[in-house]
């Protein structure tokens, strides 16, 4: 790792640490919650408040790098050119609101559109998930992460996202009928560090270009695939319906997709 991505690597860790305490600090008062799109796609004063935070700190540690921030306090990115960091401040708003709890800060760091830095930090157990090609490997706080064993869809739980399996979008109930059983946690990033620790083979979920930043840098780096549902690369200005999965489920569930021609 060259002596910048070091430097780098440091300076994040510090800032989102700074962003978990001040975070546990405004949850000891009442949240201003608002709708976004509907009643289910909240914003807090938190949400606000981390990202304004997230995006003043990167700014000084990297002022020539465009910054894409979910609520809207970055720039407008047309490009991935140069270096991009692609912020959720919180992931799981949901869980925040409702559970004070499963939800996760997010940042990941693309150079021309290749992902070098991811960093998932569940908030309440305190623990920071970094890595990636430019720290060669991945680490929970101080403990390296192997790589998940390759399991098939059969042997494994699987993520998912309630829409997803309500309105059988791809094939949904076909899959998780395949597979050992599914699992709901309402943060992309949360279901992310359980596939890092292997505690479920994969996540499906349609998702914005911040919830996913972070953990196809992370998961990538330890061997898990990342893609559209049809197995093509994400567009990280995009939304995408996403397939993470370990190589063996990724097979299976891509041969689901393809037996049906309807698709
Ligand atoms: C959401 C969560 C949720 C996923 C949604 C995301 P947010 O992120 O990750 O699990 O199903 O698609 O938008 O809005 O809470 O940051
Ligand atoms: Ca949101
Ligand atoms: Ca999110
Ligand atoms: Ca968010």
């Amino acid at each position: 790792m060259s002596q910048d991505w070091q430097q780098l690597n440091t300076a994040i860790i510090k800032l989102l640490k700074e962003a978990r305490q001040r975070v546990l600090t405004k949850m000891q008062d009442p949240l201003t919650v608002a709708e976004k799109s509907n009643r289910k796609d909240l914003v807090t004063n938190v949400d606000r408040a981390n990202e304004k935070f997230l995006i003043a700190g990167i700014r000084e540690i990297d002022p020539t790098a465009q910054v894409l921030g979910e609520e809207g306090f970055g720039d407008e990115l047309t490009s991935l050119d140069g270096r991009v960091w692609i912020v959720d401040p919180i992931d799981g708003t949901m869980n925040f609101v409702k559970q004070q709890d499963n939800f996760a800060i997010m940042i990941g760091i693309y150079q021309d559109g290749v992902g070098q830095l991811g960093y998932i930090y569940d908030v309440m157990n305190d623990v920071l998930y970094h890595g990636g090609p430019q720290l060669g490997g991945v680490w929970a706080d101080d403990r390296q992460l192997a790589a998940p064993a390759d399991i098939a869809l059969a042997d494994g739980l699987i993520g998912a996202s309630g829409p997803l399996v309500i309105h059988d979008v791809a094939h949904m109930q076909e899959i998780i009928h395949v597979s050992s059983g599914m699992r709901v946690l309402g943060s992309a990033g949360i279901e992310m560090i359980n596939i890092m620790n292997g505690k479920t083979l994969g996540y499906i979920s349609h998702l914005k270009p911040w919830d996913i930043a972070a953990g196809q840098v992370l998961l990538n780096e330890l061997g898990v695939q990342v893609s559209t549902i049809d197995g093509k690369p994400l567009d990280m200005l995009s939304s995408n319906l996403v397939l993470v999965a370990t190589k063996k489920a990724q097979r299976d569930i891509l041969r689901i997709e393809e037996d049906d021609v309807s698709l």
